[in-house]
């Protein structure tokens, strides 16, 4: 089939290249023309494990090509996925959703009778229903079949979804989607159909669903901090309750990234659009103790560096809001970082993939590229984003080269004994005893 992908960003690069992959002809949009220009010549403009090779492969055959026209688009194909980024508004929690109608209305004139217009990008729950009218003019129709994707994994996410949701609004969108997805189906991909709002829902429901999971843990970390309990353990045992499960129970500094915080306030907010504020009030609550996870690991160090960061050097490992990542949107370690350098310190900044992004944002901090330079002279170490290889560390070595032995996990990813034993001050949220 012949597709377009309007929106060439972490989703629409990733789905143009797989749906390319898996068989389709496939143009993909953007206004960026650098950006276009750079996927063209399948260079990813971000890191993304499997991109990079798979779009070369699918440009070089001739089945993957990129454009600025929307003109073109409207052409080329009759079935079109909208992948434009919906941030979150200036002056509130609402989503901002220009990116998503200044597609649709460039789109609209230049659709052919039977253009299904496919919204990826994450919305209010009764945009789809609100922009219909506008494509109907055209004789197209609108979809919303909305992105589960996680960055450091897309490829996989993409190519192997433990769900396609199609929110359709007739039989024709959903034989047409059931065609898209083919592949994907044949190899055991679930596809569930569904209306337009609800397929918008299952989107903010399950992030706002799984930010929740995150804040209930860091919630119990500040109760084991005060009561000499020990979060690891907790989630674990928590954990093996199939009905629980161990998943995103990992008490730290916290969700970043560019979605789970704004789509829990974009959530809240519509939800008093339509009269049901209270129905979602939790999530005020899910943002708030986010935000405090990133002020008592900053508390934490401080205690550590005698109680003032002024004049002193701090190390942090970690600048991806996740590792697998060089996304530092909301990123809770650069947020850290940049909180340690207000309150007075030097502060050095490792990171194996961004540092050229926490750079452009935070000109500020300073950045070294290995982890011993990060380190040199420095009074307490921040252990802010969980890369592996932070894991392969040597204690030792490391103690040799800081002023201060005394280092902060906030990821609760080190190991605390082999830490200790090189003679290392250890401080954890939720883990009182370790120091
Ligand atoms: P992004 O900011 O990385 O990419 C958006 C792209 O859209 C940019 O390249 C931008 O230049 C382009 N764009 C903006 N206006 C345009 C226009 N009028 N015409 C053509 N292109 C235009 O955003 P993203 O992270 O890919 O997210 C996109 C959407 O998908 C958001 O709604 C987000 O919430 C959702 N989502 C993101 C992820 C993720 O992991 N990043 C996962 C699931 C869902
Ligand atoms: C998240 C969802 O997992 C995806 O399903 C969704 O498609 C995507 O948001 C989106 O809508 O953009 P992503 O932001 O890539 O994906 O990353 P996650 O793996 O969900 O991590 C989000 C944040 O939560 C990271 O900062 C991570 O460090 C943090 N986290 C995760 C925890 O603090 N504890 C956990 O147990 C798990």
């Amino acid at each position: 089939m012949r597709l377009t992908v309007i929106g060439t960003g972490y989703v629409g690069a990733v789905h143009a290249a797989c749906m390319a992959e898996t068989g389709h002809e496939v143009l993909g949009v953007d206004v960026d023309e650098e950006r276009v220009a750079a996927l063209a010549a399948g260079h990813p403009p971000f890191h993304e494990p499997g991109l990079s090779a798979m779009l070369q492969r699918t440009v070089a055959a001739g089945t993957l090509r990129f454009t600025t026209s929307l003109e073109e688009a409207a052409r080329f194909a009759d079935t079109h996925f909208v992948c434009v980024g919906t941030p979150q508004r200036p002056d509130s929690g609402a989503a901002d959703l220009r990116h998503v109608e200044a597609v649709v209305d460039g789109l609209a004139p230049g659709l052919r009778e039977g253009a299904l217009v496919v919204g990826k990008s994450t919305v209010p729950v009764g945009t789809a229903d609100r922009l219909a009218p506008r494509l109907a003019v055209s004789g197209a129709e609108i979809a919303w079949n909305p992105e589960f994707l996680r960055e450091g994994s897309a490829v996989q996410d993409t190519l192997r979804p433990e769900r396609i949701v199609a929110g359709v609004r007739s039989a024709g969108a959903e034989a047409r989607l059931r065609a898209v997805y083919a592949p994907l189906t044949a190899a055991g991909a679930p596809f569930v159909v569904t209306d337009t709002v609800t397929a918008e829902l299952v989107k903010v429901a399950s992030n706002s669903f799984l930010a929740t999971k995150i804040s209930f843990i860091n919630a119990m970390a500040e109760i084991c901090d005060v009561m000499g309990a020990d979060v690891l353990t907790l989630a674990e045992a928590m954990g093996r309750d199939s009905r629980i499960g161990p998943a995103f129970l990992s008490p730290g500094l916290g969700f970043g990234g560019s979605c789970l915080p704004k789509d829990i306030r974009a959530f809240a907010a519509r939800a008093e659009e339509i009269g049901r504020g209270e129905s979602v009030a939790f999530l005020r609550q899910v943002d708030e103790i986010n935000a405090r996870q990133r002020r008592r690991t900053v508390d934490l160090a401080e205690r550590f560096t005698g109680g003032s960061f002024e004049d002193r050097d701090v190390a942090v490992l970690g600048a991806a809001f996740k590792p697998g990542s060089d996304d530092v949107r909301d990123s809770p370690a650069l947020a850290v970082a940049e909180e340690v350098r207000r309150r007075g310190a030097r502060v050095r900044v490792h990171d194996p993939e961004a540092i050229d992004n926490a750079r452009a944002v935070y000109p500020e901090l300073q950045y070294a590229l290995d982890v011993t330079k990060a380190c040199e002279q420095a009074d307490v170490v921040l252990h802010l984003t969980e890369w592996p290889q932070y894991r392969e560390l040597d204690p030792a070595a490391l103690a040799g080269v800081v002023r201060a032995p005394a280092l902060v996990d906030a990821r609760n990813t080190l190991d605390p004994q082999a830490w200790r034993a090189a003679g290392w001050r250890l401080g954890a949220p939720g883990r009182p005893r370790l120091g």
